[in-house]
């Protein structure tokens, strides 16, 4: 059997904001002189036990908090590649969620400096490629992205797509058409999370008024025959997240992950740690979770990696080197 922490992967669904480990939330807190509410990083992690989205969200949000200065990004974002590098880790279509920083004060051009900085850092020192996505809030007013993306003025050159995350159910898709629209005119990647916890019919908006490119998670579209045979037909790429969907109770257990049956019945399906510090592990934890739980075939293992390399967001010479 193939060693699959070592097998080169691509991961397509990262949200870099959840690759904070809470020894790097203390370590930031204390160097911004702010006071996370729990006496130590054991608490913290004992906080880790979630009912469902919100209730991760809840947390997510409130610790990165600590998150301030350029240089806390560049931090958390370097942690994140040397952990993955370390796991296979090739490349990476990187997710950030600027609204959850802007809204605390913290400047926009703050937060893209750290991570491009550690982003740049890992491909020197790792080889690892990467591009950023900036991901829309869709608990918030849909006016609000809309701003946000009309203000990004000199940063636009500098994130590569957009996505949209958060809170998913009353939050359908169709309500950022416009942003949607706009990003795709001006020439990025569109992706946007549905079917996470929402039914299909948040996916089939998704492809159809915001035209995304890739579906983030997805996997609710197995509720819906019609909808399947679409996604396999069109080759739609499903970032699907297996711990995350174990821990936040989708699926109730790995060993009850749809993920395999999905990739045997011609879905192009990849395999991703979302948040990867609050879900018990990186992307090399994901492929050997899967093969402890279900049994995963070095072939299958092959295709998934190979999918990721085909669906991401890498340039096709980057692309032609990783197969
Ligand atoms: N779903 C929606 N929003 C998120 C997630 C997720 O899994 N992780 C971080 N923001
Ligand atoms: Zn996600």
């Amino acid at each position: 059997m193939k060693d699959l922490y070592t097998l080169p992967k691509a991961e397509l669904h990262l949200h870099i904001e959840g690759t904070l480990e809470p020894e790097l939330a203390f370590e930031l807190a204390a160097r911004n002189g702010l006071e996370l509410p729990y006496a130590s990083v054991e608490e913290l992690r004992r906080q880790y036990d979630f009912e469902d989205l919100s209730s991760f969200l809840e947390l997510y949000y409130a610790t990165m908090a600590v998150l301030r200065e350029a240089s806390d990004f560049e931090a958390l974002t370097r942690a994140y590649l040397d952990r993955a590098a370390g796991q296979g880790l090739r490349h990476v279509d990187v997710f950030f969620d600027p609204q959850a920083h802007t809204a605390r004060g913290v400047p926009l051009e703050a937060v893209i400096d750290g991570i491009r900085a550690g982003l740049d850092t890992a491909r020197a020192q790792h080889g690892i490629t990467s591009t950023l996505l900036l991901c829309f809030l869709r608990d918030r007013p849909a006016a609000e992205a809309l701003a946000m993306f009309d203000a990004l003025g000199d940063q636009l050159v500098r994130i590569d797509g957009i996505g949209l995350d958060s809170a998913e159910v009353g939050h359908p898709p169709a309500l950022f058409e416009e942003v949607f629209a706009r990003a795709r005119a001006a020439g990025l990647h569109v992706v946007a999370h549905a079917g996470e916890e929402a039914g299909p019919e948040y996916v089939r908006e998704a492809l159809d008024v915001l035209r995304v490119e890739r579906v983030d998670h997805g996997i609710q579209c197995l509720q819906d025959p019609r909808l399947v045979e679409r996604l396999v037909a069109d080759r739609v790429p499903l970032t699907v997240c297996p711990q995350s969907n174990v821990r936040l109770r989708v699926v109730r257990t790995l060993a009850e992950h749809p993920v395999l049956e999905m990739l045997e019945r011609g879905l192009v399906v990849t395999v991703n740690s979302d948040d990867p510090a609050y879900f018990g592990g990186y992307v090399g934890d994901a492929f050997q979770g899967l093969r402890e739980a279900l049994g995963l075939t070095d072939e299958q293992a092959a295709a998934l990696a190979r999918n990721a390399v085909d669906a991401s967001f890498a340039g096709a010479p980057r692309k032609r080197e990783m197969h």
